[in-house]
């Protein structure tokens, strides 16, 4: 099966390559490299033996989609493509809605003339804004608090809308806790350009040295160490969920929603500890004042994604940390250019 992967050279999105080609699926990667090198298209060949079609181009190129859909004889699409910092739509609101809002609404008109209709939409944990409750399941209320949140949200309602009036058409959306880890091999993983945002890769850059310490946000929550708690999962385990996504309902018309989270909950000091005993580094912290707009607890109940898919992340909380210490020790400036 073709695939056309948008955002396919990015931190997901590549590793999804890989798990697709082992499925034996055929991704065909576009991607306009505005966050993520062209190195990796050699990384995944490294690792899979397979080169997948690269073409550089961006998703609100609506002549560029439907003839790469024609020439590849496209049957599917992954839409990772977006941006995806937090802090930066705060900044840059209408650059978020351009590229995530606008950016889904030209791929999917461009689907729709190419006679492709059957998508995969990376959503996330962050649609259900601050669950009341933990674990989270699928029905739980949505909402957002950030212009990346918002825009998250608006394409889950349009894809929604788009295919109660196109019944014929699959939609799944995948709403993802937080990704962590890297290929087992070392030879792909996050590579945040400037500052990390995130926890992981910035526990991982004060291992190799590249920061002197994290600054742990807010220890006064209502959690097991006032830290923040989070479902962290392998990045190899998400890449998985969308294969088997493919396979099993990638055909099948309607809208589908799922988790993909592991349905452990895992504090920012759970993490820094399990880091060390992977890396045998020191990871120092300081105690900080909570971030803006963060939240005490979030995980996921996947029960449903098992049910129906037959998936469940098995990749432990010593192999994210084992790999994304592999990766970054290996490659401790990231990609090269
Ligand atoms: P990433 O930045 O590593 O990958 C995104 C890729 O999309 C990059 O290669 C970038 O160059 C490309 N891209 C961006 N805008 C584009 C455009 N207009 N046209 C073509 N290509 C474009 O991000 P990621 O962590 O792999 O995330 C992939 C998707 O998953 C994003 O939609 C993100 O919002 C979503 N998501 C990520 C997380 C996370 O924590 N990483 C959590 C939940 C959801
Ligand atoms: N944290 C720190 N120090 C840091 C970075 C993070 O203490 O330097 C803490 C946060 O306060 C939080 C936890 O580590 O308690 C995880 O933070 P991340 O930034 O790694 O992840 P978030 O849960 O805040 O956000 C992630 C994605 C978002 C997505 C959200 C919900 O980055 O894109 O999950 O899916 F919206």
């Amino acid at each position: 099966m073709n695939v056309l992967v948008t955002g396919g050279m990015g931190y997901i999105g590549s590793h999804t390559c890989i798990q697709m080609i082992e499925a034996g699926m055929t991704p065909v990667i576009f991607d306009n490299l505005y966050n993520s090198k062209e190195t990796v298209l050699q990384r995944i060949e490294d690792v899979s033996g397979s080169k997948p079609e690269f073409v550089n181009g961006d998703v609100r190129n609506k002549a560029l989609l439907i003839e790469t859909m024609k020439r590849f004889n496209i049957e599917s699409v992954i839409h990772f493509a977006g941006l995806k910092a937090v802090g930066e739509s705060v900044a840059k609101p209408l650059e978020y809605y351009d590229n995530n809002v606008n950016g889904t609404l030209v791929l999917v008109d461009a689907m729709r003339e190419a006679g492709v209709k059957s998508i995969i939409f990376s959503s996330s944990a962050t649609v259900y804004g601050d669950p009341a409750t933990v674990p989270i399941t699928e029905s739980f209320p949505t909402s957002a608090t950030n212009p990346y949140g918002h825009s998250k949200l608006m394409v889950e309602e349009c894809l929604t809308d788009f295919q109660k009036a196109n019944p014929d058409w699959s939609i799944v959306l995948l709403r993802y806790f937080n990704p962590v880890g890297s290929h087992p091999t070392g030879k792909l993983g996050e590579d945040p350009q400037g500052i990390p945002n995130n926890l992981m890769p910035f526990v991982s850059q004060v291992a190799v040295g590249r920061r002197e310490f994290l600054s742990v946000f807010g220890s006064d929550y209502p959690t097991k160490d006032g830290t923040g708690v989070r479902d962290y999962i392998h990045v190899v385990d998400l890449a998985d969920g969308h294969v088997v996504a493919l396979d099993k309902i990638g055909k099948k018309s309607g809208l589908h929603i799922y988790n993909l989270g592991t349905g452990n909950g895992y504090s920012v000091l759970d993490m820094v500890k399990a880091f060390e005993v992977a890396s045998g580094k020191r990871i120092p912290y300081k105690l900080v004042e909570r971030r803006p707009g963060d939240i005490a607890e979030c995980w996921a109940d996947p029960s449903k994604a098992q049910k129906d898919l037959g998936w469940k992340a098995k990749r432990t909380l010593e192999d994210m940390t084992r790999d994304s210490w592999l990766w970054q020790s290996n490659n401790p400036d990231g990609y090269p250019e």
